[in-house]
């Protein structure tokens, strides 16, 4: 859809916040990326990082909550502003962004009882002394009155070195549990002394903060409207506390939701409509000045309604822009763009201390490994999975593709190899194309996954890649085809562990029941409490059934994050139809009963209903020995996703799929076979054999 209205899309307008004028509507959120050194000096990755956002429209690109001082540092790789040491490297930053033509914002912000001495290496400071569990639970020692002026003051030096280094916009750190916010809060705040005063501290950082910025910088609050668990801010008191902050000192509001406590509201999961917070940002507008909204607002269609519909000023995005930079300006030209599909496998990665990835973008993360722009038809770029974050890669030469299997796989590597200007023609055995992604868009959990099929669909069809669903690709068939490279991408088959009775008509991989599409059953058991067992548990038991989940697992979903399974897990743990039994496992099967271990214990449970494994894949086999007896395609035959070794995730599927998509960029520039260089994981030679694997493989 286009947004067309009356006079363009509101989206599209441009908006003054104070002494500053943005371009449009989209401002680029602020997310912690781990992208800096260990100091929280600016890298060359993180100003080319932004340096994208600001060319893919956004009109305001926000850095992340940046330190003000050392004991309030959350992130081993989080941005500093703390010291005069981080000004060369935030005007980097701002000199980039300004390149790109957006303006750089920061967020000044102190973790407070969320830092942790294992990060900052200072015990953490807080209002008063209550540990914050979900950041690892260090009793935070409580600060006493004269250094809370001095905390204050941090936050106004943070703001001069941002006005030195040319920063445009300041935003101040009012959201998600961090120190303003704890003062803020009846759950943190215990204090009797002045700052027992909710707005007290606030109040003080709003002062030194905008004398410190200047009268060139716009300064502004980021909020929660409300904190999501019981006994912390209503929706009602945070505004009624907001209305009465110093708001004339401030340029605009940028309304955001939750705390550590309930994290779902700041980063919330897929299964939450778009654009959730957007009526509380409209109660703010009564308070005059610009305001601006976060909150699942990943698609054109979602932002020009919030800003056209009078929520908001303008609309702020982290994810939609960090699984495509080019989002605002896609969205404003009335084009597609990659979805961000709310995993939440980039804030999962967040606590690794590595660099931030995305599922759905390789590329995210690494644009500074695409060297500067080269001359046409030159210049060989030096990542694989860097420039998919970039602009399409020019056509380097003919080469004719065929791809096996129309999973997510499949599909990204077709997309990838059509956007270099190959010929690629798609088989798929099924009637339908999505493989696992399909299955999983099925579920409560996954409902973003359908968008992804969409936006394959749509890429497929723009370059003119041709699919053929209901074709199985027996030997036969694959002579039909005159390609000079073939790509596998047949997916796997669930594992079934080898117990007396897997055999029985009742036990299916969960994968295979998911596709019969069969209706809900009363009762179920689901052996293997991993990411897939979890999530189809949860389904079944939110439609109805009585689920027995069980499997060797410690913990429910332990190959998954805690913010992708957040809703799942206490919703399953509290639902009385659901029996869970970890590091257990299944040693018999009969018709109506299992025979359960768990602890040093055998009992025989009733199991009435399908049982449902959930173990993992193996490679299909089979077709890859017929391949390489029969011919050997000039640009080698590649192995991608779970019928090769790098499957396993979606996350792993886009990154192999841009390896593969890589190497034989490489080979079809060259038009020759493959060298060793080129040659991705899975990746096989003309000869069969394979880098890492040595020898042909069959
Ligand atoms: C990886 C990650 C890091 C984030 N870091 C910050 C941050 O530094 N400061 C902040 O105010 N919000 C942060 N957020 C929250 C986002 O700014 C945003 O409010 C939230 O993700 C919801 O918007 P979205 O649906 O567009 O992602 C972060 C979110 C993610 C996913
Ligand atoms: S990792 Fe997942 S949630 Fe994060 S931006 Fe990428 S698709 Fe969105």
């Amino acid at each position: 859809m286009s947004l067309v209205s009356e006079g363009g899309p509101a989206v599209g307008r441009p908006l003054a916040l104070g002494p500053v004028r943005l371009r449009n509507r989209f401002v680029a959120a602020p997310m912690e990326r781990n992208y800096c050194e260990l100091d929280g000096t600016v890298t060359d990755r993180y100003t080319a990082y932004l340096a994208r956002r600001a060319r893919g429209g956004a009109a305001l690109v926000f850095a992340e909550a940046a330190y003000v001082r050392a004991d309030g540092k959350g992130r081993l790789r989080q941005l500093g502003a703390d010291t005069d040491a981080r000004v060369p490297g935030l005007a980097r930053l701002a000199s980039a962004v300004h390149d790109g033509g957006a303006l750089l914002g920061v967020e000044l912000n102190h973790g407070g009882r969320t830092a942790q001495s294992a990060v900052s290496g200072f015990q953490p400071v807080a209002p008063s002394p209550v540990p914050c569990l979900p950041a690892g639970g260090e009793p935070p020692r409580e600060a006493p009155a004269a250094e809370v002026y001095e905390l204050a003051a941090a936050y106004g030096e943070a703001a001069r070195r941002c006005r030195e280094a040319g920063v445009d916009v300041i935003s101040i750190h009012g959201a998600h549990g961090y120190l303003v916010h704890q003062f803020l809060s009846p759950a943190f705040n215990l204090r009797t002394d002045e700052f027992a005063d909710p707005l007290r501290f606030l109040g003080l950082v709003v002062e030194a903060v905008r004398e410190q910025a200047g009268p060139g910088v716009a300064v502004g609050l980021r909020l929660s409207a409300h904190e999501g668990f019981e006994g912390g801010l209503t929706a009602e008191r945070t505004f009624e506390l907001v209305s009465r902050a110093r708001l004339d000192l401030l340029d605009f509001l940028d309304v955001s939701a939750g705390s550590y406590e309930a994290g779902q509201w700041s980063i919330q999961p897929a299964e939450w409509e778009p654009g959730l917070l957007a009526p509380y940002a409209g109660r703010y507008r009564e308070l005059g000045l610009p305001v601006g909204v976060a909150g699942r607002i990943n698609t054109a269609e979602s932002a020009e309604a919030i800003v056209a519909g009078g929520l908001a000023d303008f609309v702020s995005l982290a994810r939609a822009l960090h699984a495509d930079p080019d989002f605002p300006r896609h969205a404003l030209a009335g084009r597609g763009y990659r979805p961000c599909i709310a995993c939440n496998y980039c804030i999962d990665r967040l606590g690794s201390g590595e660099p931030i990835p995305c599922t759905v973008n390789p590329g995210a993360g690494r644009e500074h490994l695409i060297p500067a722009p080269a001359p046409a038809g030159r210049g060989a770029v030096p990542d694989a999975l860097a420039k998919h974050g970039a602009a399409p890669v020019t056509p380097a030469g003919p080469g004719a593709v065929l791809v096996v299997g129309a999973g997510p796989a499949g599909l990204e590597v077709a997309r990838l190899l059509a956007e270099q200007g190959r010929r690629v023609q798609v088989l798929e055995r099924e009637e339908h194309v999505g493989g696992l992604v399909a299955l999983a868009g099925r579920l409560r959990a996954y409902p973003e996954h359908r968008r992804l099929l969409r936006w394959w669909a749509a890429e497929l069809d723009r370059l003119g890649v041709s699919v053929r669903t209901g074709t199985t690709a027996t030997r036969e068939e694959l002579a039909r085809h005159e390609a000079d490279a073939i790509v596998l991408a047949t997916g796997g088959t669930g594992r079934l562990p080898d117990v007396p009775g897997v055999g029985l008509p009742h036990v299916l991989d969960v994968r295979d029941w998911l596709a019969l599409g069969q209706d809900v059953p009363s009762s179920c058991v689901i052996w293997g409490a991993d990411r897939e067992g979890v999530a189809v548990a949860d389904h079944l038991a939110a439609e109805g059934a009585e689920v027995l989940l069980l499997g060797p697992q410690p913990a429910l979903a332990p190959d998954v994050g805690r913010r992708a399974k957040i809703l799942m897990v206490p919703r399953l743990m509290e639902n009385p139809k659901v029996r869970i039994l970890l590091e257990s496992t299944v040693s018999a099967i009969e018709p109506d009963r299992l025979l359960v271990r768990s602890g040093g214990q055998a009992e025989w449970l009733p199991a009435p209903g399908p049982l449902l494994v959930s173990h993992g894949v193996v490679p299909r086999p089979g077709l890859l020995a017929d391949l390489l007896a029969d011919r050997r395609p000039r640009l080698g035959v590649h192995v991608l996703g779970d019928a090769g070794d790098n499957g396993g995730s979606l996350h792993g599927c886009f990154a192999a799929a841009a390896e593969v998509a890589d190497a034989l960029a490489r080979a079809c520039t060259r038009g020759q076979a493959l060298t060793p260089d080129d040659t991705p994981r899975g990746g096989l030679r003309p000869d069969g054999s394979s880098p890492e694997r040595g020898g042909p493989r069959s």
